[in-house]
């Protein structure tokens, strides 16, 4: 088989997922750049970037893509969907309706891609521990029922952010 074909196998579709405003484009912004943007706006239509990871040696492409949580900024749901293999499903612990929100994004997921998809549970903004509407169990107990792994992380001060995109790469590997 040529270079081309064994590099195609590991270019994994990542998908972010999650109400407006939870911190998806600024999750990516810090695992690929390092970078964090304190007045982001909103995502218009679909952006993505590709990550290299090392996962056991062998190198991976993560191919993550980014949209907006509004509907009426979002781009069309199927093509966003398609060939995804893993997802962050995202929300803002200082946000309780962005957890109340969680079950909808699952609905939408599995209409749109493989019941296999590997998909994390992310109370994002754990920064914010002042202002924190959903706890720890809370999350760690839905993820729990869904069968879907779970992380708290904030794109402010980058704590488990490598983490959580890992997760799911190394699960899908
Ligand atoms: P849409 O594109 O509209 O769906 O939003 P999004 O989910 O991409 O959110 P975005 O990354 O644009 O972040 C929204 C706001 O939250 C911005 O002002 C960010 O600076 C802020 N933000 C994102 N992540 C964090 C975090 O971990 N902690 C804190 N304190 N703020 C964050
Ligand atoms: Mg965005």
């Amino acid at each position: 088989r040529s270079e081309e074909e064994q590099t195609e196998d590991y270019l994994f579709k990542i998908v972010l997922i999650g109400d407006s405003a939870v911190g998806k484009s600024n999750l990516l912004a810090r695992f690929a750049r390092n970078e964090f943007y304190p007045n982001s706006k909103s995502t218009i239509g679909v952006e993505f970037q590709t990550q290299k990871m090392d996962i056991n040696g062998k190198e991976i492409k993560a191919q993550i893509w980014d949209t907006a949580g509004q509907e009426r900024f979002r781009a069309v749901t199927s093509a966003y969907y398609r060939g995804a293999v893993g997802a962050l499903l995202v929300y803002d612990i200082s946000r309780r309706q962005t957890f109340e929100s969680v079950g909808r994004w699952l609905n939408e997921l599995h209409t749109h891609s493989d019941m296999n998809v590997v998909t994390i549970l992310v109370g994002n903004k754990s920064d914010l521990k002042d202002a924190r509407e959903v706890t720890t169990a809370e999350g760690k107990s839905l993820a729990e029922a869904q069968g879907l792994f779970f992380m708290e992380t904030s794109a402010l001060d980058s704590s488990n952010v490598s983490a959580a995109f890992r997760t799911v790469v190394e699960e899908i590997y």
